[in-house]
This record gives structure tokens, C-alpha cells and sequence, in this order.
């Protein structure tokens, strides 16, 4: 990555002034979680060329090509509520690609990003008492995803184009900024964005939990950002942590 580009392009106050730049760690959520609170700054990013532990949701891992990906954590300091977090990463990351590359790609609940129904880009979110850590992973240059080829894709692989990483980064981050300080005020206006960007709600959803797997019909996201479906035609309320859900093509 290009530090004096990065720093060159940013828009923002808060958001990237600080940035770690490392060849190679296990994952960037785990440095910034060992990061002692006294060097950390509101808007701190972490970013990373390879990760070799790199973490997913659901213990999952998160598997790169070195030098080929956006992998980046940044860390929140002085968030009144972090529910919508992911929702707001999401719509960042579709709106930093469509900006970067003219492709429009969706936003699956509750935080992965797909193109042309490839998943590009996921985002885990953790929180160590008032601290959020938002870790991003998006796929950008990445050729060979091995077995994962018929669930995950990069922008490379879409277009045929290598895409400056650190253009779409800043992008992200200009974009993340906006959104927080939009999330200040007001919720509903974070939660319409994003439907501008999700393609499954009103649509029949595979929901897989530690317990259970079951079909249902994906209603609405309510302002917590929580999933409202309906199943045997009984509305209930999903909270993202534990599920992974499937859309039905
Ligand atoms: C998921 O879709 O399961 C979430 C993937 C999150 C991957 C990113 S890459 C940067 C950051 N560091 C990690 O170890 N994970 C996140």
C-alpha cells in the first residue's frame, strides 16, 4: 500500500488520520484488539498487505493473497450505539466500489457484500467495552480463491482490471466518515440508504444458526438494524451475531 496516497486522498477529520501499515500479521482485528487504549485514537486504522489468521464471522477465517486485498480494521472510539456499524460498513463498501469501478454490487444481511452474487467483501465487527473494532476484508485484486471459486469473487475477477487498493480505501473511509456522522442524527435515514442496496428483502431465505436450519420469508430490517422475517407466517426478529443467512436465487 501507498501510505503518501492514502494520506494524499482522504477527505476526513477523524476517520484514517492515524494509520498502521503492516507487511504481515496474524489479523488486523487482533492487533487492534491488543493495541493498549492510551495509543488508540478515534478513527485509528490498521491496515495489512497478508493476513495468516486472518478471522471471519462465525470462527470462520478469512483467507488472502498477500498484496492483493484491502484487509484493514478501524477503530471506533466515542460511538453512541453501534448496532447499525455493520450496515454502515456495508453500504460504504458498495458505495467506495461503484464510485471506484462503476459496478453495483449488494449489501446481504447483515454485513456481506456480494457482486454478481460472488461475495466480495465481509466485515466482522467486535467491541471491547466502548471500543468498536470494524474489520474489513474486501476482495480486490485476488485471482484464485481455490475451493471458495463458486461463492466468492474480487474485483480482478469480475473485470479483468487490477483496481488501485488504496483509491478504493480512501474511498471507504471518506464514505464511512459521512455515514457516522449521518448516524448521529439519525437511524432511519441509514437503515433507507442501505435498502437502496439489499436485493433479498420480500424474498424466501435460508437461516442457519449453531441450532437450526429453516426456510423464511425476509420481511423488512427494522432501525436496530435487526432482521424481520416471517416464518409459518409468524413475524420474528433475527440479531445478526449468530446467524448466516441464504438467499434462494
Ligand atoms: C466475514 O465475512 O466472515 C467477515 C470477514 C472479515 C475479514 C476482515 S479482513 C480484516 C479484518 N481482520 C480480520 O481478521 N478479519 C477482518
Amino acid at each position: 500500500m501507498n501510505s503518501t496516497l492514502i494520506e494524499n486522498l482522504l477527505k476526513t477529520k477523524e476517520i484514517g488520520r492515524q494509520i498502521v501499515f503492516l507487511k504481515e500479521i496474524d489479523s488486523t482485528n487482533l492487533f487492534a484488539k491488543e493495541i493498549t487504549s492510551n495509543t488508540i485514537t478515534n478513527g485509528m486504522i490498521i491496515i495489512a498487505d497478508h493476513q495468516t489468521e486472518g478471522k471471519g464471522r462465525r470462527g470462520r477465517t478469512w483467507i488472502d493473497e498477500g498484496g492483493a486485498n484491502i484487509l484493514c480494521s478501524l477503530i471506533l472510539t466515542n460511538l453512541k450505539s453501534t448496532s447499525l456499524l455493520p450496515i454502515i460498513a456495508g453500504i460504504s463498501i458498495v458505495e467506495s466500489i461503484f464510485e471506484c469501478t462503476n459496478l453495483k454490487a449488494e449489501c446481504k444481511w447483515p454485513n456481506d457484500v456480494l457482486l454478481n452474487k460472488k461475495k466480495i467483501s465481509g466485515c466482522l465487527i467486535e467491541q471491547i467495552g466502548n471500543i468498536a473494532i470494524i474489520g474489513i476484508g474486501i476482495n480486490v485484486n485476488q485471482n484464485n480463491f481455490g475451493d471458495l471459486t463458486n461463492n466468492a469473487t474480487s474485483l480482478f475477477n469480475e473485470t479483468g482490471i487490477k483496481w488501485e487498493r488504496e483509491v478504493l480505501l480512501v474511498n471507504l473511509l471518506n464514505r464511512m466518515e459521512t455515514l457516522l456522522s449521518i448516524y448521529e442524527i439519525s437511524s432511519s435515514e441509514i437503515i433507507d440508504l442501505w435498502k437502496k442496496y439489499v436485493t433479498f428483502i420480500g424474498k424466501e431465505v435460508n437461516i442457519s444458526t449453531e441450532i437450526e436450519n429453516y426456510s423464511a420469508t425476509a420481511v423488512d430490517v427494522n432501525e436496530e438494524g435487526l432482521l424481520i422475517i416471517r416464518k409459518d407466517n409468524i413475524l420474528q426478529t433475527l440479531t445478526a451475531g449468530d446467524v448466516s443467512l441464504k438467499i434462494n436465487l
